[in-house]
């Protein structure tokens, strides 16, 4: 999970997720929502199936029996518009078979495209930006009028704190909790400050009281979501001057230790973390609460500290190993993961070698490795060239995924003999007969079913692994993790 996009669940990635909503109102009226890319568009995926449901929308698995289709799409990097494209051509064929069919894109391609996919491309008839999914029901009901309808305004305010998402996860164990909205970080490479608009953060109170929510209803585990996770700030301005001299100041770590306190039995992820402000707080707290998962995501994006002063990230190379360190020391038993972006701007085999020396330094459980890709009104656009080839892009993609690997397997066979406290999150895909779950350390490990259910939390003990997950049996030992 990752920053532009929070990479939770990297198979998510670009893939589509079609979300079935079964307890609206009915009007006999049919929405098919599919979203791509990031936890962030699935989170606000359930915030647009709340929106539409209250109008009586209820959503369908079959696209081809829908009134109104909805996709809420990615930015990230060309590959994953051009997916999106040829998604919108095969529903555009759909609309001559039904004439009522209306067909909206939704998110980040909405917000950076604008008219453009209604005038230049007569892709859709409604385009709608992050910010503007309370206006979906009138918009809607704007093109059933015989119009096409825009609506990409970005707010500085907007955190739609107030609306009760319809969870998508149907096996009831996990969430996402949506934190802080946008982003100010402006990453040279990056679209999402222009996609997502400025940083803003939720108020507190409807963050907890979500977590609460979600507890009672059984869920076991919550991931709180922000694009820049460790500058959630309440009651703050920009310049950190307190804004409501009768309200509490709550930053990342304070937050953080009110979601742990919902529940002991409610784990606690999030993502994502940026190591230029990722401070000691954050991880005492870490330390203090045993439902605190020991997993953090910390994209690097480059080893090398000449390529992160172009990528404008805001650290060296010896700022981000100093937060590993302080990671180490505080939370010794804490897994790592990152992000890497192969082939950025001026990319000299040099800089490609001291990235691949920091993932052998650092030792992280999984990397999510990109290519470069150049996203029109980026700081890198505008002021370099996209200079590095194709297949030296490539190339050096394989080495750093083939060098990665190797480091990762080296700490996953480390963890098998030992016992994990896992959380039961579903049936795995290759045999009806066993559950998987994750230990603290966001590594799936399979197990035999027995007598267990979604939800329980039980001891395994890992007796072997593939190259990032483990297998293992259930036991009555203590916990090692
Ligand atoms: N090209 C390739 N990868 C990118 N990312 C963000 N923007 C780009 C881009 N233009 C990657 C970063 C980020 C992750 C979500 O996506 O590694 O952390
Ligand atoms: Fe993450 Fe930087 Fe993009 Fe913000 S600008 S979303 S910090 S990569």
């Amino acid at each position: 999970m990752r920053e532009g996009d929070i990479n939770i669940d990297e198979s998510r990635q670009g893939e589509a997720i079609h979300i079935e909503q079964p307890s609206a109102p009915s009007t006999g009226l049919k929405m098919f929502l599919e979203s791509y890319g990031c936890a962030m568009n699935f989170s606000d995926s359930e915030i647009i199936a709340s929106i539409m449901s209250d109008v009586g929308y209820v959503t369908t698995r079959d696209e081809t029996e829908a009134d109104l289709i909805l996709v809420n799409t990615c930015s990230i990097r060309e590959k994953a518009e051009e997916r999106v494209r040829n998604r919108l051509k095969e529903f555009k064929r759909y609309k001559l078979k039904n004439r009522r069919l209306v067909v909206g894109m939704l998110g980040c391609m909405a917000e950076r495209l604008k008219e453009n996919l209604l005038e230049q491309e007569k892709l859709v008839d409604l385009v709608v930006g992050p910010d503007a999914y309370r206006d979906l029901p009138s918009l809607v009901k704007q093109v059933n009028g015989g119009q096409k309808a825009v609506n990409v305004l970005l707010s500085r305010e907007e955190t739609y704190a107030d609306v009760s998402p319809v969870r998508l996860d149907k096996s009831g164990v996990t969430a996402f909790i949506s934190i802080m909205r946008g982003c100010d970080n402006m990453c040279s490479f990056c679209v999402v400050p222009f996609t997502r608009g400025r940083e803003r953060s939720r108020e507190p109170k409807s963050i907890v009281a979500e977590a609460h929510d979600l507890f009672n209803q059984g869920y076991r585990e919550v991931t709180l979501l922000g694009q820049n996770v460790d500058s959630y700030k309440w009651n703050l301005d920009i310049k950190g001057i307190i804004k409501d001299s009768e309200q509490p100041i709550v930053r990342f770590a304070e937050l953080l230790e009110m979601v742990a306190k919902v529940n002991p039995d409610l784990r606690v992820r999030f993502s994502t973390s940026h190591p230029k402000d990722m401070i000691d707080d954050v991880l005492h707290v870490i330390a203090r609460h045993e439902n605190l998962c020991k997993y953090i995501h910390l994209p690097i994006q480059s080893g090398a500290s000449s390529m992160l002063k172009r990528m404008n990230r805001g650290y060296t190379r010896e700022w981000y190993l100093d937060r590993i360190a302080a990671i180490k020391r505080i939370l010794p038993d804490c897994a790592l993961s990152t992000d890497i972006i192969t082939g950025f701007c001026g990319e000299t085999e040099q800089e490609h070698l001291e990235t691949m020396s920091i993932l052998k330094e650092v030792g992280f459980i999984m990397a999510y490795n990109f290519k470069y890709s150049e996203r029109p009104k980026t700081l890198a656009e505008r002021k370099f060239e996209d200079d590095v080839p194709e297949e030296v892009k490539s190339a050096r993609l394989t080495e750093i995924i083939k060098h990665q690997r190797s480091y990762a397997s080296v700490l996953i066979q480390a963890m098998v003999g030992k016992v994990y406290r896992v959380l039961v999150e579903g049936v795995s895909k290759k045999s009806a007969e066993n559950f998987y779950g994750r230990t603290t350390h966001n590594i799936v490990i399979i197990f035999d079913k027995g007598d267990l259910s979604l939800c329980d939390y039980v001891n395994v003990r890992a007796l072997d692994c593939t190259s990032a997950t483990l297998k293992g049996e259930v036991t009555t030992d203590q916990a090692d993790a």
